[in-house]
């Protein structure tokens, strides 16, 4: 049944997210700011004491800075509850006191097909088991026993068996009054265009039975057992339950296993998948006969922030890891990253686990290598770089690659790994080349000084934590006030970015040794702001080496927050994109028209001004401890 969009905003307008979460958690009551709606407790959905769930109700959502869990209402009942969709809207309709509405006619009659063909499915996944247990299915026992298959390895994936006669299926399933148009919308039979009589798509083969996440069964995979066969796996069509490029094997059984901690592991194929589940990897996933898509790396990245790609150590397996490269890069960022595992040439992780045991698996899992190491290894290998043109066409292909990437910190440390790489392969000659077009790179030591200008954008202040300004404010000063102290931290300032012009020139001052108005000015008013002015170190510059510590720990705040808020808006990104019957998104989009409507702009001003002041009040006390102790 689905609900009409209209009726989920109403419930959302009318129950909190943490009015629902509320009967789960406990709140941190002293980190929570119950006026603004802005809730913490630890996460129920994985044990810490800490509390890093974080439930914003001005949003309508949730998110777990600890194991990214994340969702609206709706989501948390399903999850926290294993509620289904129509459960969830039930309970959230009774806590708002709303009566449910009558169902959409034209939406409940292709839910009813669906689980009309949802039904003949099922009845096919059995048939095919039965079909396995029988005489004709001994050579297809014996077959998976020869891989390595015991029963409770076919019971768990319930693999079955087509045998070779044309009409098996058909026939049981018209027994069981199963009509054979829906035989055919969902793929089993084959009904010939010229009247011919219909018959069994799946013959002579063992039968994968495909389930979605919430354990309907949409598909079937069928492995020949005649090795001259014309294609070694046959899988379902097309239909109303399933799209090839929405699913993966195995996922539901794989999510279970990730939320107990296994990693989540892409695998090539359906043998793959059992053999790595049965060696004690089970957040094992493949895609289903296809090349990955953009929408399976959508849904992996819901199961888990850094799904391990282990495609096969063949050229095929090799060029798919490439293609997967560009797929991955516009879409990666905080929480959404990928590891590759090369298996060695012509093994399949079913190949491995059987020739060298889970032992050799989890070593290569554990050297699972990051997508940025896949991407240099893509530009660089098999090329020379022996003249300026072909270094400056590396850095152009690399520029064009990280400009993919949509989270600009993300792309910044993109920029940094691989200047890295590129700096070792060029033998240190580092003004070879840029990487960055050229007011980004600030480097002026070598050769002259560059004019200082604006170098980074001002990130708007809704992107940047507003407490950045102070400690960036800290930061700036004790470089100024520290000779030699900005180049120990140069890529770290290099990243920055900071919140307005003067400070970005000032920046550049420090980095390249110049010495410009603008940051001249920027620094003037940095002295003037009260905290940086009340620290010791700032007033009496002696202890360079407490400096750098000092330096060091604020660098890594402004860094952690960074992340953290790159985190929560892509985590917000992606709830609106989540489609929850397509629903969720429109949710959202009313809740924020409602609280744009609600909320005048000027109080975005103070909100930013009480974080700040809130910032600076515990900067200072960090300070003051110091000063205490240090007694000086
Ligand atoms: P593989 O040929 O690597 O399959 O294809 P596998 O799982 O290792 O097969 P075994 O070990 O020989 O039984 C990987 C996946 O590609 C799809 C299937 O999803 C398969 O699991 N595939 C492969 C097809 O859809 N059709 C084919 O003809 C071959
Ligand atoms: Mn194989």
């Amino acid at each position: 049944m689905s609900i009409s969009p209209s009726f989920l905003d109403e419930l959302r307008n009318r129950v909190p997210v943490s009015r629902i979460v509320g009967k789960k958690v406990t709140w941190d009551l002293r980190r929570s700011n119950q006026a603004k709606g802005d809730w913490w407790a630890p996460c129920p959905f994985h044990g810490e004491k800490t509390a890093s769930f974080h439930v914003d109700d001005q949003k309508g959502f949730y998110y777990c800075f600890g194991c990214h869990a994340k969702g609206d209402a709706l989501t948390f009942l399903r999850e926290s509850d294993g509620l289904d969709f129509i459960e969830a809207v039930k309970v959230l309709a009774a806590e708002a006191g709303l009566p449910m509405p009558e169902r959409d006619p034209a939406e409940a009659k292709k839910a009813d097909r669906r689980s009309v063909l949802a039904d003949a499915m099922e009845a096919a996944t059995r048939h095919f088991r039965m079909q396995l247990g029988t005489g004709q299915g001994g050579a297809a026992r014996e077959y998976l026993s020869g891989r390595g298959l015991d029963q409770a390895g076919i019971d768990r994936f319930e693999l079955g068996f087509a045998a070779d006669t044309r009409q098996g299926l058909l026939s049981a399933l018209k027994e069981k009054g199963i009509p054979q148009d829906v035989m055919d919308e969902a793929g089993l039979i084959i009904v010939p265009d010229d009247g011919g009589t219909p018959y069994d798509r799946f013959r002579g083969r063992i039968i994968f039975p495909i389930r979605d996440a919430r354990g309907r069964a949409i598909a079937f995979g069928g492995r020949a057992m005649d090795p001259n066969a014309r294609a070694k796996y046959l899988n379902s069509p097309e239909t109303a339950l399933f799209d090839k490029g929405r699913n993966l094997y195995n996922v539901a059984a794989a999510r279970s296993a990730v939320s107990r901690g296994a990693p989540l592991i892409v695998a090539e194929g359906y043998m793959d998948v059992i053999a790595l589940s049965l060696a004690g990897f089970e957040g094992a996933v493949a895609p289903l006969g296809t090349a990955i898509t953009e929408d399976q790396l959508r849904l992996m990245w819901r199961i888990s922030p850094e799904p391990v790609i282990m495609l096969d150590g063949d050229a095929a397996g090799q060029r798919a890891a490439l293609r997967l490269i560009d797929l991955a890069l516009p879409m990666t960022g905080p929480g959404q990253a990928l590891r590759f595992v090369t298996l060695p040439t012509g093994q399949d992780p079913d190949d491995l686990i059987r020739a060298h045991g889970a032992g050799a698996l989890q070593k290569l899992l554990d050297g699972a290598r990051p997508l940025v190491d896949l991407l240099w290894e893509r530009e660089v290998e098999g090329r020379e770089f022996d003249s300026p043109e072909r270094r400056a066409a590396l850095d152009a292909s690399l520029r064009k690659s990280i400009a993919l990437i949509p989270d600009e910190a993300t792309r910044n440390h993109y920029t940094a790994a691989l200047k890295e790489r590129r700096f070792e392969l060029f033998g240190g000659r580092r003004g070879a080349g840029r990487l960055t077009p050229g007011p980004r790179d600030w480097r002026g030591r070598r050769g002259q000084p560059e004019p200082a200008r604006a170098q980074t954008r001002a990130t708007p202040l809704g992107q940047q934590d507003a407490g950045d300004a102070t400690l960036e404010s800290m930061v700036l000063a004790l470089c100024a006030a520290y000779p030699g102290l900005a180049s120990r931290v140069e890529s770290r300032l290099e990243l920055l970015a900071p919140v307005d012009e003067g400070r970005a020139a000032l920046c550049h001052d420090l980095l390249a040794g110049t010495d410009s108005a603008a940051g001249r000015a920027a620094l003037a008013r940095i002295m003037e702001d009260a905290y940086v002015r009340a620290s010791p170190l700032i007033r009496q510059p002696q202890d360079a080496e407490k400096a750098a510590v000092v330096l060091g720990n604020i660098l890594d705040k402004i860094e952690a927050r960074r992340a953290a808020m790159a985190e929560l808006s892509r985590a917000e990104a992606e709830i609106q994109g989540m489609v929850d019957e397509g629903l969720t998104w429109r949710m959202s989009e009313s809740a924020r028209a409602r609280h744009l409507a609600e909320k005048p702009a000027i109080e975005d001003s103070t909100d930013l001004n009480e974080d700040r002041g809130a910032l600076s009040a515990r900067l200072a006390s960090y300070f003051d401890t110091r000063r205490t102790k240090g007694g000086g």
